[in-house]
């Protein structure tokens, strides 16, 4: 059975106790997951080393923490970049990597997204590769080809092996992050549906039905449970809805 999950994304968002706060509360309050479920708290790096410590506290099993980008170079003069060696020594095991808001802000290309697919693969850890397209491509309706282009040239030069222990694939339309439009569940189960064929297509179709597909995009308490009932959607990548024990823990009952 393939992976079911659910990662907060907190961007840079809460304060180092907040952050800590509600890492304990929602541990305290969640379900006990079961063993092909997964929760992921993706906090800003200043928190790694508190939140690591509130996972160590709360010791639930399947939960982990996450970072929201890295460099992929072992070291060196690049200032105010953080590297794998650095998130793994915070207890960090999951990365995201390819989010519209760092290609969008930070000019992140698919080549350099797949430097830094290689060294987190390298250095043995997870990663939530995002994905998705702007509005005026979904509006073009040319979608498809957008998302395929971006695996193609960032990450399906990666082993199946790699790709079913190490990855999992966020689909973020970029039209529904932070802004309460969600995709339909229409929309989102076609999107992963084509995900899963180019997989199927690339690695095969065993491959491609053990990789995790997560949806993103103004995924709430009130739609997760419909949108993860789909039959290609695994879970969630969470931005705004993550930040508060109350709107998150739905989200995570919503795996069931
Ligand atoms: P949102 O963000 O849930 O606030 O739309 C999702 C994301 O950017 O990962």
């Amino acid at each position: 059975m393939r992976k079911k999950i659910v990662a907060g994304n907190w961007k840079m968002n809460l304060s180092i106790q907040e952050g800590a706060n509600l890492i304990d509360t929602v541990c305290a309050q969640m379900p006990t997951l079961k063993e092909h479920q997964q929760v992921v708290f993706c906090a800003p790096y200043t928190h790694l080393h508190n939140a690591h410590l509130s996972l160590q506290k709360a010791s639930k099993n399947n939960t982990f923490l996450g970072a929201q980008n890295c460099n992929p170079n072992a070291s060196g003069a690049y200032t105010g970049e953080i590297s794998i060696g650095m998130l793994k020594e915070c207890g960090v095991s999951n990365v995201i990597i390819g989010h519209s808001e760092r290609r969008q802000y930070f000019n992140e290309s698919n080549e350099f997204l797949k430097q830094k697919t290689d060294a987190l693969l390298a250095q043995n850890m997870q990663v939530i590769f995002c994905c998705g397209e702007p509005l005026e491509i979904r509006e073009a309706g040319t979608q498809n080809d957008y998302v395929a282009k971006q695996l193609q040239e960032s990450l399906f030069h990666v082993t199946a092996d790699q790709l079913q222990q190490q990855v999992v694939i966020a689909y973020e339309p970029i039209w529904a992050i932070g802004t309460g439009v969600t995709a339909s569940t229409q929309q989102a189960q076609d999107m992963h549906f084509f995900i899963r064929s180019l997989l199927a297509s690339t690695y095969g179709a065993e491959v491609a039905a053990n990789i995790t597909i997560l949806y993103g995009g103004s995924c709430n308490a009130s739609n997760a449970a419909e949108l993860f009932s789909c039959t290609d959607v695994d879970g969630g990548l969470i931005g705004g809805a993550a930040l508060k024990p109350e709107t998150f823990l739905p989200i995570i009952e919503a795996m069931a």
